[in-house]
């Protein structure tokens, strides 16, 4: 598979050009052209949705950037897609779908990310909390964008495994979160067993943490992942489950809207108030909205059998039948 990239621009962005997809940035946008079709993305929503789609190595399911693009993630292989979950453009037979390697089109992405990321633009962050990202190319941010995401093997505060976070490591305390408590439990393990009894503070680990919208995997029991985040502002993707997957609201707010995944037909809208828990199903798409930085845990099975599973009519789309 051939990547091009071209020399900067007049703004001093590359061009990059994989399969039959090319994309091209300006001061405060993002052109996506197919053979069939040209689509246009503010830069700021359009680099938030890519930050995640790499952090997320494609995710589960399908990553929709916006009503139009996005990456639908095989396991291995991974589609790239314009128009391809939209009636309209189905309709009108302008869509677009190509195949890529998992490899190749993180290089290109990763790529377009570093290239079109400026000096003190950070898309992991709440847009109160960074600069802007648009006008023409100056410097980069390659330490936001290479940013290490949190992957417990056993459970973070574990010994070998993630640590909790602190001040000393670089993560303060979020300034929506100044009243969480940040004492830590007492642990009293028998000798011998200091590595197999351990716990920490949840609400204080995502109280300090820096990004939003970037589910961390805290612990891992088999394939049942815990991964919570911190939310501010908007899922900056719209995501088509492909499995269900639990919310539980640990603090404050979020409002979502459901839509059918495949025509984007409204389906509901939930609003998660702390303590309420939601499934939700493995056939719909969603994104989130957080007035105020609040605490969301997301609670994924992450067998890669699911898919096929319901596809055969093994696993139910829903997690309870009422
Ligand atoms: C989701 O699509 O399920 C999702 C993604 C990122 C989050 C929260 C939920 O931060
Ligand atoms: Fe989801």
């Amino acid at each position: 598979m051939t990547i091009t990239e071209t020399a900067p621009n007049r703004h001093g962005y590359r061009t990059f050009s994989i399969g039959e997809f090319t994309f091209q940035r300006d001061e405060y946008f993002v052109t996506i052209e197919w053979p069939t079709g040209t689509h246009q993305m503010a830069i700021d929503v359009f680099l938030r949705a890519l930050q995640r789609d790499v952090a997320w190595g494609f995710f589960y399911g399908i990553v929709n950037f916006d009503s139009v693009f996005g990456t639908m993630n095989h396991y291995g292989t991974v589609d790239m897609f314009a128009g391809r979950f939209n009636d309209a453009y189905r309709r009108a037979e302008v869509d677009h779908n190509e195949t890529f390697s998992h490899d190749d089109l993180m290089e290109c992405f990763v790529a377009m990310l570093k290239d079109w990321t400026n000096d003190g633009y950070d898309p992991f962050a709440a847009p109160q909390e960074t600069g802007q990202p648009f006008g023409p190319a100056s410097g980069d941010n390659d330490a936001a964008v290479t940013r290490r995401r949190v992957v417990a093997t056993r459970m973070v505060s574990v010994p070998d495994d993630e640590p909790i976070r602190t001040d000393e490591s670089g993560f303060p305390i979020n300034r929506h979160f100044l009243d969480v408590p940040q004492d830590e439990p007492d642990i009293h393990a028998e000798p011998g067993y200091e590595s197999e009894v351990c716990a920490y503070n949840l609400y204080a680990y995502i109280s300090r943490s820096d990004v939003t919208w970037n589910p961390s995997v805290v612990s891992a029991c088999k394939e049942s992942l815990y991964c919570p985040t911190s939310e501010e502002f908007i899922l900056p993707v719209i995501h088509g489950n492909d499995r269900v997957e639990w919310f539980v609201q640990l603090s404050d707010e979020i409002q979502w809207d459901i839509e059918d995944r495949d025509s984007g037909s409204k389906r509901a809208r939930v609003i998660c108030k702390a303590g309420d828990v939601a499934a939700m199903p493995a056939d719909i798409r969603h994104q989130g909205y957080s007035p105020k930085r609040s605490m969301l845990l997301v609670w994924e099975n992450a067998s890669n059998r699911i898919p096929e599973m319901i596809a055969a009519g093994q696993a139910s789309v829903r997690a309870v039948d009422f």
